[in-house]
């Protein structure tokens, strides 16, 4: 049985990796999908590959730090298909690895706007929507690096720290409005951003990372974002769920 029928979800960072995942099977599972990316050839190939397995779609460039941008993303979604029952805030970017003496001024802005103040602005501009409807589900992708620290990583862990904790606070704010928040902290996904940060190196990473014994696939990523999308998980609300093949219990 589909999962997600007759429901409306924005992905963004859809058109590679983790989002494109999550894309392709929230259309399997009956979801009509809007995929927004800045990049605008991923997200169309993600929008045609749903078409061409007989799914609904609909591509949205849109830089999800860009207030105006996430406003008209919401608009468009909601004018083409009546509503809009899921929102992932998924997009993002690794910034520099720099310690923080190094870490330059302007990368430590783009990094809290994209992954941090994007994840702000979809809940601030799709919960009024999702009141107007009934009720809601906002997931976003956090990380294991908003958990425990990584040199280097100094930008990219206060995001997604301030994720989970956004994630909560929100959470208790919309509980008894039938909007449910949580997000996901994946450890290493076998994407292009975990290509770019490990170069050709990723055995050795997931030895020192993975106690499961490999690196995630985005599709990990995407099973647990279709349980948090669907009624299946609807007494959670408020909490970041860990997929990192064991990485965080050590
Ligand atoms: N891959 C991993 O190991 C890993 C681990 C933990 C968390 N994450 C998180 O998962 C999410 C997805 O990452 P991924 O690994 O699939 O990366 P990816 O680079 O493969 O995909 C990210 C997508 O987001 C888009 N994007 C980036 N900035 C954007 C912006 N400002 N506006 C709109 N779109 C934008 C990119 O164009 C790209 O298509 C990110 O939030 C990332 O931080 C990834």
């Amino acid at each position: 049985m589909e999962r997600l029928t007759n429901k409306v979800a924005l992905i963004t960072g859809g058109g590679s990796g983790i989002g494109r995942a999550t894309s392709l099977l929230f259309a399997r599972e009956g979801a009509k999908v809007v995929v927004v990316d800045y990049a605008p050839e991923g997200g169309e190939e993600t929008v045609r590959r749903i078409r061409a397995d007989g799914g609904a779609a609909l591509f949205v460039r849109a830089d999800v730090s860009k207030s105006a941008e996430v406003q008209q993303m919401i608009a468009t979604t909601v004018d083409t298909y009546g509503r809009l029952d899921i929102l992932f805030n998924n997009a993002g970017i690794e910034g520099p690895s720099a310690k923080i003496v190094n870490y330059p001024e302007a990368e430590w802005e783009r990094v809290i706007a994209v992954d941090l103040t994007a994840v702000y602005l979809g809940m601030k501009y799709a919960i009024p929507q999702m009141l107007k409807q009934g009720g809601g589900v906002i997931i976003s992708t956090a990380s294991v690096a908003g958990m425990v620290g990584f040199p280097g990583s100094g930008a990219y862990g206060a995001a997604k720290a301030g994720v989970i904790q956004l994630t909560r606070t929100v959470a208790l704010e919309y509980a008894s409005k039938n909007i449910r928040v949580n997000c996901i902290c994946p450890g290493v996904i076998r994407t292009p951003m975990a290509q770019r940060v490990m170069g050709d190196r990723p055995e050795e990473v997931t030895v020192r990372m993975e106690p499961i014994g490999r690196l995630g696939t985005p599709e990990d990523i995407a099973y647990a974002a279709l349980f948090l999308a669907s009624d299946e998980s609807s007494f959670a609300t408020g909490a970041p769920f860990i997929i990192d093949g064991g990485y965080v219990a050590r």
